[in-house]
Formats: C-alpha cells, structure tokens, sequence
C-alpha cells in the first residue's frame, strides 16, 4: 500500500513542471532542480518589501480565483496563503470543510470538479491523506493549479521553502551549514521536506536528533546523520529546528511522557549552548512550551520563529504566482 502510494506520488512528480520546466503545481520539493528552488527564493525575496507597504498589494493574481480546501486544521498555513493571495489581488474563498457537501455525502473529486466548474484558477490544499494533492493534480483538476499545504506525513513544500529564506536572510548561503532537525521527524511532513530542500540547495551536513521511535526506517536514505544524543547532535550546528509532536499521527505509546521528552530532547538555554554562538532556533509552530522547546529559547534572541511566520506570506506569493504563470503558459503547449 505504503509503496504503491510511493509509485503514484513518483509518477506524478512530472505533474508540478509544464514542457518548459516552469512550475505548474507546487506538491513536493523532490526532484525540483536547485535553479528552481533558488527562484522561489529569489522571488519571494522580492516580495518581502509588499509587506513593508501601507498598501499591501500588487496585482500579478488580479481576476484569479483561489480556493483554501483545509481538511485538516490550520491557522498559520491557512491565514498566509490567505494572505498572500489577497496581497496578489486574487478573490479567495475559504471553503469550510465540514459544512462542505462532501459531510452531505459528496466525493472529493466531485466537489473539486464543482469547484473547477465555478472557473477557479488556484486550489491550496491541505489533507491527512498523504498523496492527496498529486492526485487531485493529476487526476481530478489538472487544469487548476494545486499549491500542497500539508499532505499527512509526506510534504509541506511551503513550509520548507519559507525555513529556507529564513536561513538565507541570516546565513546568506547554505554552503558549509550544519541543520538540526529535533524531535519528531517520524511523523513530521515538514522534516521531509525541509530535508530535501537542504541537500539540493547544498548545506554540509544535516543532522536529525531524536529517539528510537520516532526516527523513519528510511531516514539513512535521506541523506541524513542520525542523532540520539542531543547534547552530542547540537554540537557545532549554525541551525536548529525543533518538531512539535505529532501526538494526533500517533498510534500507541511512542514516549515515556512529555516530561520525559523535555528533560532529554527539550531545547533550553543549557543545550543550546553545544551549537555555535550564532546558531539561530527555528520552529514551524505550533510551539508546545515546556514540551520540545523552552519558552527563554523561544523568546530568545536566536529564535527566528516570528520570522518564518512573516517569510511564509512572501514565499506563498512567490509560489503561487510562479505556478500561475506557469498554468497559463501549460495551457497553450
Ligand atoms: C506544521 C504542519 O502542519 O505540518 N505546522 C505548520 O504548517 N505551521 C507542523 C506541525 O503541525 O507541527
């Protein structure tokens, strides 16, 4: 089952690009080349002084239609694409899933193709279901741009990009740095991804630190060293980046308590001090205090958190004006 879905989502990673290798669909970083990572950087860079305007807009997605399909919850994902779509001038609709007419009975490629049939232009989707979005990108509504916003444990390829512009605008370039990924990398979609933008965009060493059971089988293939000490992980690293556990993936009893957990994985001044001087603290949020991170690390001086949140919005711009262009373009091939 697992490596069927493996085959489908590998299948339809051709889906994100059109014939001239613009980005079509945003699903997964996997085998997007590095020139192309680099120009969601690069444009999304330019984004950033939008924000810094009182008026807040450009008009790259005027007359486009943007629907947010959550079908998992969301406050951060879901308001800075809302965002970034509104300060491209597009109408966004928020489609409230649960008094959507898929509760009525309707499948989800029905209600898409409604949605599809109402001409909207973009989709931003979010779904438990791993593979979710490269289906409804390949198979439901191949002429809508599919932007994914979280596939179970899979992808977050906007979130991962947005971590990267955040280690750009502090590190300058990823040549030479040590990343610590933290925590539950088991069931994190963004580790994955922020996995493999790191190793494309061409960082030293990426180091995943977290116990037994919440280490992937596959994790030596990604390309990672493997850590089950904190204190000896975090030595000499220029990034961290705690995980939130992902109690709500969790079949069973994967730890001892939080507690626990705290005591030996928790980032707190004491364990900071094994990284460099000035190493910066990441988290995708939802932080959990007291559970993975500590509140004086959070609100410390080398934490960027609040500047991923800010970065996510321009990154969002960059992606979807990039693969609307691209749509169109896909069109007239
Ligand atoms: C992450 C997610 O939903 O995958 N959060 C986010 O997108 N900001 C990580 C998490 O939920 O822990």
């Amino acid at each position: 089952m697992e490596a069927n879905l493996d085959m489908q989502m590998n299948k339809a990673l051709s889906v994100q690009l059109n014939q001239q290798g613009q980005l079509k669909h945003f699903l997964t970083i996997d085998e997007l080349p590095r020139t192309l990572l680099e120009e969601i950087l690069d444009t999304a860079d330019s984004f950033i002084e939008v924000g810094q305007r009182s008026i807040k807009k450009v008009p790259l997605l005027r007359g486009k239609t943007v629907v947010n399909l959550f079908f998992e919850a969301s406050t951060r994902t879901r308001t800075t694409f809302e965002l970034a779509a509104k300060r491209l001038s597009a109408d966004v609709i928020n489609l409230d899933i649960s008094t959507s007419a898929t509760s009525k009975g309707e499948s989800l490629s029905d209600t898409l193709q409604n949605l599809e049939a109402m001409a909207s232009d973009m989709f931003i989707v979010r779904h438990a279901q791993s593979g979710a979005p490269h289906f409804i990108a390949s198979q439901v509504c191949p002429e809508v741009a599919i932007i994914n916003a979280g596939d179970g444990r899979h992808a977050h390829p906007t979130q991962a990009m947005l971590d990267m512009l955040t280690i750009r605008q502090r590190k300058q370039k990823f040549e030479g740095l040590v990343v610590a990924i933290v925590g539950d990398i088991l069931h994190s979609r963004v580790a994955r991804s922020q996995i493999r933008a790191l190793r494309m965009l061409g960082a030293a060493e990426v180091r995943i630190i977290a116990p037994n059971t919440l280490i992937p089988c596959d994790a030596e293939s990604l390309g990672v060293s493997i850590y089950r000490d904190m204190r000896n992980g975090l030595k000499d690293v220029d990034v961290i980046i705690m995980l939130r556990l992902q109690r709500e993936r969790m079949e069973g009893a994967l730890l001892p308590s939080e507690g626990e957990f705290f005591r030996v994985y928790g980032l707190d001044e004491e364990k900071l001090a094994y990284a460099k001087p000035d190493a910066i603290v990441m988290h995708p949020g939802p932080i959990n205090r007291g559970v993975e991170i500590a509140s004086e690390v959070a609100d410390g001086p080398q934490s960027v958190i609040l500047n991923q949140v800010t970065n996510g919005i321009a990154v969002r711009m960059a992606v979807m004006s990039m693969a609307m262009t691209g749509q169109i373009a896909a069109k007239s091939e």
